[in-house]
């Protein structure tokens, strides 16, 4: 059976694209950034996962504003990455998993989640920034099972919905026949707003609450409704949607290995987390 080791977590502001592609990882502004990822990775190189399931937001590249799935499912053998019009550099395709991907869209069905599945799907910075981020040598080599969540167009999912969404993914792994050891990523936040009256807003105390229920009180986020979230978090930092779908699908018994909170990078406070997923005691016996 497979098994969820883990969930990790990051930002995905698209000028990080151009900043690895200069290399400027220890460049003053950067650092703080570049250096959260170490830890994450030296627990991914030991770890050795087969699969990630990268939950994330697709910004206009994929899906426009004419047509908008409220949740997505990849299910394609390579997943193809443009830019959807920040002059960042295009990567090398990545892989598909697709009985994986049919599994997981099955169980999503079953659960009455009903996803628009896509066999061919582009992926944008916030799926590509935070695979090469967190999985460096090995982005282009571990299969992968992207999730789009909507979280452009209202009305939005709620947080709840996201969460359920994240457990119907959890339960589809773990009842996967094969032998895969997978992690889960969410991509974007963390508070950002990047237009209008309040372009800039940044808010460190919603943030860090948001960090804290990852492993803490996660149910007093979900009865946030989105319009309550573009207050708290900016219209851009109601990713932290795709946080909590990636929480969701944490099963076991949740510990933060590691965390990392730096502001801003361009317009955003960035997080970066790494929870281990330990099988439950009950389960284990
Ligand atoms: C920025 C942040 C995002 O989440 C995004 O998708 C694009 C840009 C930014 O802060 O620049
Ligand atoms: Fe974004």
């Amino acid at each position: 059976m497979a098994t969820i080791i883990g969930g990790l977590a990051a930002s995905h502001v698209p000028a990080i694209g151009g900043a690895m592609a200069k290399g400027l990882q220890k460049d003053p502004y950067w650092a703080p950034f570049f250096d959260g990822f170490e830890a994450p990775c030296r627990w991914l190189e030991a770890a050795k996962p087969d699969a990630a399931v990268v939950i994330y937001n697709d910004h206009g590249l994929n899906f426009f504003l004419d047509k908008m799935p409220t949740f997505a499912v990849g299910a394609a053998p390579e997943y193809r990455n443009d830019d959807e019009g920040w002059g960042i550099p295009v990567m090398a395709p990545f892989k598909g998993d697709t009985k994986l991907s049919w599994h997981i869209i099955e169980t999503l069905v079953e659960s009455e989640f009903d996803p628009v599945t896509c066999q061919e799907m582009l992926v944008d910075h916030a799926y590509s920034l935070p695979m090469e981020l967190f999985l460096r040598g090995r982005a282009h080599d571990i299969p992968t099972v992207p999730v789009v969540v909507n979280t452009v167009q209202h009305p939005l999912p709620s947080l709840r919905r996201c969460f359920k969404l994240g457990q119907a993914i959890g339960r589809a792994i773990e009842s996967y026949p094969e032998d895969l050891k997978v992690v889960v990523i969410g991509t974007g936040g963390l508070s950002h707003q990047l237009e209008g009256q309040r372009a800039g807003f940044i808010n460190t105390a919603f943030d860090r609450r948001c960090m804290d229920a990852m492993t803490g009180d996660i149910e007093s986020l979900l009865g946030i409704d989105p319009h309550e979230l573009v207050e708290l978090a900016g219209s851009q930092g109601v990713e932290v949607m795709n946080w909590v779908a990636m929480r969701g699908a944490l099963l076991g018994d949740v510990h933060e290995l590691h965390r990392n909170y730096h502001l801003p990078i361009s317009n955003t406070a960035s997080g970066i987390m790494l929870i281990e997923n330990r099988p439950r005691l009950a389960q284990a016996a």
